[in-house]
């Protein structure tokens, strides 16, 4: 049976090199495979899951919306972030997951040796990526979440959908981004980084060295604001991590499977050769 990542363009995407060996190593005769759809055909994705001729799917750019719209069962996640990435049936229905948000936690707890509990934190950006993020921080008991973004309208949409919860929320200004020393984590959700020359502007005046700057973007491996926080002296991390997490969640809702840390490093060594 098939499992595919969906999107479009979805190119790009290394979900197949990574889930591929997994369904390899665990005798799986599965394969995963990118699939660019369009949006008519969604439907007909869920359709095909609920009557098993696919296992699952991964969603990416731009129809996690969409899937959140479309689905009747939606977890907790999901129905937080408004956005779903993955897709699997349990009990012969077809549920919607968000793992954006496990897999960067898990990966600050497994690489960095971090907890978000308590934390102070810096998120820049408001888009899908951010809502699947901050949920899980606030799952994961963080102390505050202050967001950053270009478009203020996005800032306090994103607000609006998380208040009422013990975490505390707040805004800066895209234009002035100088987080004060409480700041204990800064996490970038945007895509700037991705082309080589992007930077933010960042004033660390005021940051102690315990501060770590984490950016989703894993191509390139380092981006420019990551090399210009170890430059200060910080730790910083890229997104590979994330990458592989979410993906280890995804297998786990489609096969029951707990990856090992074994199984986690290997696909992450071989996402790095092939990057
Ligand atoms: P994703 O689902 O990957 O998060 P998205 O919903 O398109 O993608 O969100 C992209 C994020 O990157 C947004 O926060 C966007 O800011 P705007 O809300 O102002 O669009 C941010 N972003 C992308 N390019 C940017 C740029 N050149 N400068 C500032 N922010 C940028």
């Amino acid at each position: 049976m098939k499992i595919y990542v969906i999107g479009k363009p979805v190119k790009h995407s290394m979900s197949p090199i990574i889930h591929n060996y997994w369904l390899k190593k665990y005798s799986k005769s599965h394969v995963y495979e990118k699939k660019e759809v369009c949006k008519d055909s969604l439907k007909k994705i869920i359709e095909q899951i609920k009557n098993k001729k696919i296992v699952g799917v991964n969603v990416t750019i731009p129809y996690k919306k969409d899937f959140y719209n479309l689905l009747e069962n939606l977890s907790s996640n999901a129905k937080k972030s408004k956005a779903v990435n993955t897709l699997y049936l349990k009990n012969d229905n077809v549920y919607g997951e968000n793992t954006d948000g496990i897999g960067y936690c898990e990966a600050l707890k497994q690489e960095m040796n971090y907890e978000v509990k308590g934390k102070n934190i810096l998120v820049l950006g408001s888009g899908g990526a951010s809502f699947g993020i901050i949920s899980e921080l606030i799952n994961r008991k963080a102390s505050k979440i202050i967001v950053s973004n270009r478009t203020k309208i996005r800032c306090h949409q994103l607000i609006e959908n998380f208040k009422n919860n013990k975490t505390k929320l707040d805004k800066m200004e895209w234009q002035k981004i100088e987080p004060s020393r409480e700041i204990d984590l800064i996490i970038n959700t945007t895509s700037i980084g991705m082309k080589e020359n992007e930077q933010i502007s960042i004033n660390t005046k005021n940051l102690e060295k315990k501060t770590i700057y984490s950016d989703i973007i894993y191509n390139p491996t380092k981006t420019r604001t990551m090399k210009s926080f170890e430059e200060k002296g910080f730790l910083t991390q890229n997104g590979l991590g994330m990458l592989i997490f979410q993906a280890a969640e995804a297998f786990r809702l489609w096969f029951g499977i707990n990856l090992t840390k074994q199984d986690i490093n290997e696909a992450k060594r071989i996402c790095e050769t092939t990057n």
